[in-house]
């Protein structure tokens, strides 16, 4: 039995548009695990992601990368039910596996502000792993404060509020299976 296509999920209907469709978020994801296979090859590598968001695409590039890797997770919050980011990064979890001797690569849904890939990376630079680097699904093409360098990038994207794939509003719609832009009249009702 297959999942549930993204067209099956009822929510589908609040998304005003499809930025990144099920297969074509597939296909990256393939493409960047084989990237990372072959950068990190014969290398302690770990990944790192923020929950919540940052989990289905967890899920889905670790099966996509076939060398040996161990992964943990931290958590980190600053939305809390808006489309704007409240500027305060809440640390929910810690990473729990020694980093030093290993390669850390952050695996993030989305980067946004850049507020809470720059907290994090400040947090896991204490632990002073070999090489610490970002792989994030969704760039958004926006101005920021901070300069977050990614080494491996999913989609660019506009400066909209995007749900699915593991985004959410107010914790729903994480369980869409494509990107899309919400439709203004659910947010601001
Ligand atoms: C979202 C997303 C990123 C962050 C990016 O998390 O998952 O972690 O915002 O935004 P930024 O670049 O502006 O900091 P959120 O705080 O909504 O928590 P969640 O993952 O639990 O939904």
């Amino acid at each position: 039995m297959k999942f549930p296509s993204e067209t099956e999920n009822e929510l589908y209907t609040d998304l005003e548009r499809v930025l990144h469709s099920e297969d074509e978020i597939q296909i990256r994801v393939r493409e960047l695990g084989k990237q990372i296979s072959e950068d990190y090859a014969g290398k302690p590598l770990v990944l790192i992601s923020i929950l919540k968001g940052g989990i289905v695409f967890l899920a889905d590039l670790m099966r996509s990368i076939t060398i040996p890797h161990a992964f943990d997770l931290m958590g980190a919050s600053s939305y809390k039910g808006t489309t704007r980011s409240s500027g305060k990064v809440i640390i929910t979890k810690d990473a729990e596996l020694d980093l030093r001797g290993k390669h850390v690569l952050l695996v993030e849904d989305i980067l946004d502000t850049g507020i809470t890939l720059n907290v994090i990376c400040e947090l896991l630079k204490i632990q002073d792993p070999l090489s610490l680097e970002i792989c994030c699904l969704l760039n958004k093409c926006r101005d920021r404060t901070v300069s977050i360098p990614l080494r491996y990038t999913g989609f660019e994207i506009p400066d909209e509020f995007v749900v699915g794939y593991g985004l959410d509003y107010r914790e729903h719609y994480r369980n869409l299976s494509c990107i899309g832009v919400l439709k203004p009249e659910v947010y601001s009702a």
